[in-house]
């Protein structure tokens, strides 16, 4: 991490906690948090939750953001949240192109790129996700998929539209499997990824621009990521779920 972007910690609760239980979740977060605070801290929760947790936190420093969201501002589409819906329910971030939304629920770069379009129009802060398979990264392809889901995900976006982005680099292998990337094997990729970055949007804006790891952060390994000079703040999924935990992450993560 380097002094000049301020980290952040996002809490992706996935398809975890009725309303009651993420209220309470989200109380014990924030009253939780470090004073002063020195990092941005997100809780993502699913959507069913967005407007109890935002009342929870009102006040507080923590910011809300969802999960996903359909590109189109309203009409017939049975099942899906408009990035306006979503600013109503009090987020201001929302998570685009999880692998788990890329595997389960057929989400591609192209619809990925939609989404950051629609969700920056609407005034919220993508955290977009990318990252390899392992079946990719045992074929040495990481980089060559990391940079093709830049390149179709971000696909017509100028500079001022990308300093507005927060990207996470989230290895699909280590995703809610205990196998965290080493700290050296995940700072390779942020680094390329801001190197890919200075090239299409100049370097103020890369340099700017918070790149986030995801999978399988704990309290144990947060502190040996964030010492990568690129990894500037986690994404998490299991240790997010447990107010103690989370907390522990923020406070090693700033
Ligand atoms: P885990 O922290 O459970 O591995 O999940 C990471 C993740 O997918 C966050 O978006």
């Amino acid at each position: 991490m380097t002094q000049t972007r301020t980290p952040m910690v996002a809490g992706n609760w996935k398809m975890h906690k009725t309303v009651a239980e993420a209220q309470i979740l989200a109380r014990e977060i924030c009253r939780g948090l470090p004073v002063p605070l020195t990092v941005d801290v997100v809780v993502a929760p699913p959507y069913t939750a967005l407007t109890a947790v935002a009342r929870e936190i009102q006040g507080s420093p923590l910011a809300l953001a969802a999960q996903d969201v359909f590109w189109e501002s309203q009409g017939a589409f049975t099942g899906a949240i408009s990035p306006m819906m979503l600013t109503d329910a009090g987020c201001r971030l929302v998570i685009i192109g999880h692998s788990e939304r890329r595997q389960y629920f057929g989400e591609t770069d192209d619809s990925v790129n939609k989404k950051i379009k629609a969700a920056l129009q609407a005034g919220l802060t993508p955290i977009v996700c990318i990252g390899e398979t392992l079946a990719q990264r045992e074929a040495q392809e990481t980089l060559t998929i990391i940079a093709s889901q830049l390149n179709n995900g971000l696909l017509g976006l100028g500079p001022a539209e990308v300093g507005r982005l927060v990207m996470a680099y989230e290895p699909v292998w280590a995703i809610g499997t205990g196998r965290t990337a080493t700290p050296a094997q995940a700072q390779e990729v942020h680094h390329f990824i801001r190197h890919w970055l200075r090239d299409q949007v100049g370097s103020t804006v890369a340099e700017g621009l918070r790149i986030l790891y995801g999978g399988s952060v704990t309290p144990e390994n947060i502190r040996d990521l964030m010492d990568a000079p690129d990894i500037d703040g986690a994404l998490v999924g299991g240790a997010s779920l447990q107010a103690a935990s989370f907390l522990k992450i923020v406070a090693l993560g700033a």
